[in-house]
């Protein structure tokens, strides 16, 4: 695993757009798994500006998102289809058929689960995969307790997530219990993971997920059996990291050619 602690939000986007912009460049069909939430804002504000500067093209590219909370209505403005499309994919080329996300007003919940998995096989599989971090180190919304072999599934979001994301829509009551989320065996499919994280109250979560041991009770940790996981933190998401010197060390003498 690969841990770059940067100063800030914006050099984090920057960091992050550059290697999601070299792998478009390398694979102009390339599949995206895209984050939600606030920590994946800054990457996708730069992805915004570059192809707007014409030095990126999603047009041939598919996406996948993480997650999708279930009962919202179609259009409701906290769906995770509708969000990605307000942050990220409605403001690039990416053809809004070439969009995915778990279908969370399906009648047969199971069933809609099941079908996103194999989209995503039948895509060739996710070639980057920004992830996000809850602070009970949740990636997708894979809960402490979750199998880490788990697939994409409905679960139930703690009270905890729930609080942290009463921020988007007014108050808890109105945030949903439940999710369809890929699973931690799902994610883990993916060619190249990108956890972002941002801000002091992260800390503890990155600490336990890089550091910690690998365990259901801290989702993310299952990043340390992925063969290329990057973790790209800013200074105050870094606090509680014990080998930071090392990581900083390791980051600046990176020979530039090897990207993320
Ligand atoms: C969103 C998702 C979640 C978030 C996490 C952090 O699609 O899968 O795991 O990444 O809850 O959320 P923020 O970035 O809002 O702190």
């Amino acid at each position: 695993m690969e841990v770059v602690i940067l100063a800030d939000a914006d050099e984090v986007g920057r960091v992050v757009a550059a290697a999601v912009e070299a792998l478009i460049a390398r694979r102009p069909h390339a599949v995206l798994g895209l984050a939600t939430g606030s920590s994946p804002i800054p990457v996708y504000d730069e992805l915004v500006r570059r192809h707007r500067c014409g030095a990126v093209s999603f047009a041939r590219a598919t996406a996948f998102c993480l997650d999708e909370y279930v009962g919202l209505p179609t259009g409701h403005p906290e769906s995770y289809r509708t969000v990605i499309e307000r942050v990220f994919t409605g403001r690039v080329d990416l053809p809004a058929e070439s969009v995915h996300a778990p279908d969370g007003g399906a009648a047969d919940l199971v069933g809609a689960a099941h079908s996103y998995d194999e989209a995503i096989a039948t895509a060739g599989g996710v070639d980057l995969q920004l992830l996000g971090i809850g602070s009970d180190g949740h990636i997708g919304f894979n809960e402490p307790g979750s199998s880490l072999a788990s697939r994409t599934r409905l679960k139930t979001l703690t009270a905890r997530t729930r609080e942290d994301n009463a921020r988007f829509f007014g108050s808890v009551d109105e945030v949903p219990r439940h999710v369809l989320t890929q699973g931690v065996g799902t994610i883990l499919e993916a060619r190249h993971l990108v956890l972002v994280a941002l801000g002091s109250g992260k800390a503890d979560a990155v600490a336990a997920a890089v550091e910690g041991p690998v365990t259901a009770m801290c989702p993310a940790s299952a990043l340390q059996l992925h063969p290329h996981a990057t973790v790209v933190v800013d200074e105050t998401a870094a606090t509680r990291l014990r080998l930071a010197p090392y990581y900083r060390e390791t980051y600046a003498s990176k020979p530039e050619w090897q990207g993320l």
